[in-house]
């Protein structure tokens, strides 16, 4: 159960999480196992109705779960909820089929029409699409603000209900300073009543709970695409929303009527293989990130690297502070964007170039979306996952025509580097 004694060692949490709890008993085997009925039989008439009753109240789930349909609820799927709840510090979790159903999940249940959403102006191009169109046909209008370093009193309304970011920021890695935006919302808080509170949502995708855990610095709700370094293999799709348990009910109606559900099935890879190899995986992925941002910074065709683990980095003292693994030790991911030197279309040109060339030619680089992955990935932001935001949007926002994305794997670093230098005497 999240919280009720928090783990002293929390990778070794990771990988053996708790075996006995009230929702599973698995003293008995190594690997726990994994629950395959889509229905439950519950016994009796009055264990039935119990069940029913007792739905969206988080006691009664978590502590003396009657388990009856797996969309409702379901044990494989429970003790990953509650070991990612533990992992990113918070009270609650709740599973999603991926990281939009979650995200369209948490800003769908805690708003209503009429009330309104501040995001950075950069997040993940999906989000941006959420927020775009299908929120203002609930009647919940969007406003899209550079976070970083913004005063937020500027731009809140009577209405505001949410303010929503990353950080990292896809792509850019830019860092929002988590505490000091969620201290600014605690301070427009003090004049609001208990119903009319601004929730802050800090998507961890980019970091992990193994790099961040922005509910430390303040923030009410994570939300996080499970499909990445939770994954690790980008077998499987999930994703989380970890917050208070107050908005338990809301968020498990929410889930069991919009029907979004995470399965046992696929919960279960998760709890298995991401989780225990998370910290280990990480480790090696930002060690070899950190080389090859370093070599792409010295490169003289290279215009900019951004990599939060660099000490060009612009904001790396706020990465030094903001992440952190559970030992304290720098933990600045494994993502990393860089930007080919020329005019903004020359730039364009050779990033594609670039790319083509280690599509074609390079084993060691995959040409795809996604990250967290053991193997590197490469993609143009601006045509594959921000091609939702308009040009015009990804330049204010930061995103550069030309701009490259590495979500590093688990290559030894000389071969990524080897491999890079000879696409880049291409260009
Ligand atoms: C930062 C971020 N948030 C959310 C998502 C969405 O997650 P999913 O693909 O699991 O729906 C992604 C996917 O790339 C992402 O990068």
């Amino acid at each position: 159960m999240p919280n009720k004694e928090k783990p002293k060692n929390m990778e070794a949490f990771l990988i053996h999480g708790r075996d006995v709890t009230p929702r599973w008993d698995y003293s008995h085997h190594v690997v726990p196992p994994m629950t395959a009925s889509a229905v439950y039989r519950v016994e009796s008439v009055e264990r039935g109705a119990k069940g029913f009753a007792q739905f969206g109240n988080f006691e009664a789930m978590t502590e003396d779960p009657i388990y009856i349909y797996e969309r409702i609820d379901e044990p494989t799927t429970g003790m990953l909820e509650d070991r990612l709840a533990e992992a990113e510090g918070g009270e609650m979790g709740i599973a999603f089929s991926t990281g939009m159903a979650a995200i369209s999940a948490v800003t769908s249940a805690l708003t209503k029409s009429g009330q309104h959403i501040i995001s950075n102006d950069s997040v993940y191009g999906c989000t941006y699409s959420l927020f775009q169109h299908w929120m203002p046909k609930q009647g919940v209008d969007v406003d899209f603000v550079h976070l970083n370093g913004a005063n937020l009193a500027d731009h809140v309304k009577p209405e505001t209900k949410i303010v929503y970011f990353e950080s990292p920021i896809n792509p850019t890695l830019e860092l929002i300073d988590i505490e000091d935006l969620c201290n600014q919302v605690k301070k427009l808080n003090e004049n609001r009543g208990e119903d009319n509170k601004i929730l802050t949502i800090v998507d961890n995708t980019f970091a992990s709970p193994y790099c961040q855990r922005p509910i430390e610095f303040g923030a009410d709700f994570v939300v996080a695409s499970l499909t990445k370094h939770i994954s690790g293999y980008g077998t499987d799709m999930g994703g989380i929303v970890i917050g208070p348990k107050k908005y338990f009910s809301d968020m498990m109606l929410y889930r069991k009527d919009f029907g979004g559900v995470l399965s046992g099935k696929h919960a279960w890879p998760f709890l298995v293989y991401g989780l225990p190899s998370l910290p280990v995986r990480l480790r090696q992925t930002m060690a070899t990130a950190t080389e090859v941002a370093k070599y792409l910074s010295q490169h003289p065709k290279v215009d900019h690297v951004r990599y939060p683990g660099l000490e060009t980095f612009p904001q790396y003292d706020l990465a030094r502070k903001q992440m952190r693994d559970y030992d304290g030790n720098f933990a600045p991911s494994s993502i990393l964007y860089f930007v080919l030197k020329g005019e903004p279309d020359v730039a364009k040109e050779k990033g594609a170039k670039l790319m083509n060339y280690l599509a074609a030619n390079s084993l060691m680089y995959t040409y795809a979306v996604s990250l967290g992955h053991c193997k590197t990935l490469i993609e143009h932001p601006s045509t594959m996952t921000h091609s939702a935001i308009s040009p015009e949007d990804q330049i204010r926002a930061g995103i550069d025509p030309g701009g490259v994305r590495i979500a590093c794997g688990l290559e030894e670093p000389k071969a990524l580097i080897d491999d890079m230098e000879k696409a880049l005497e291409q260009i």
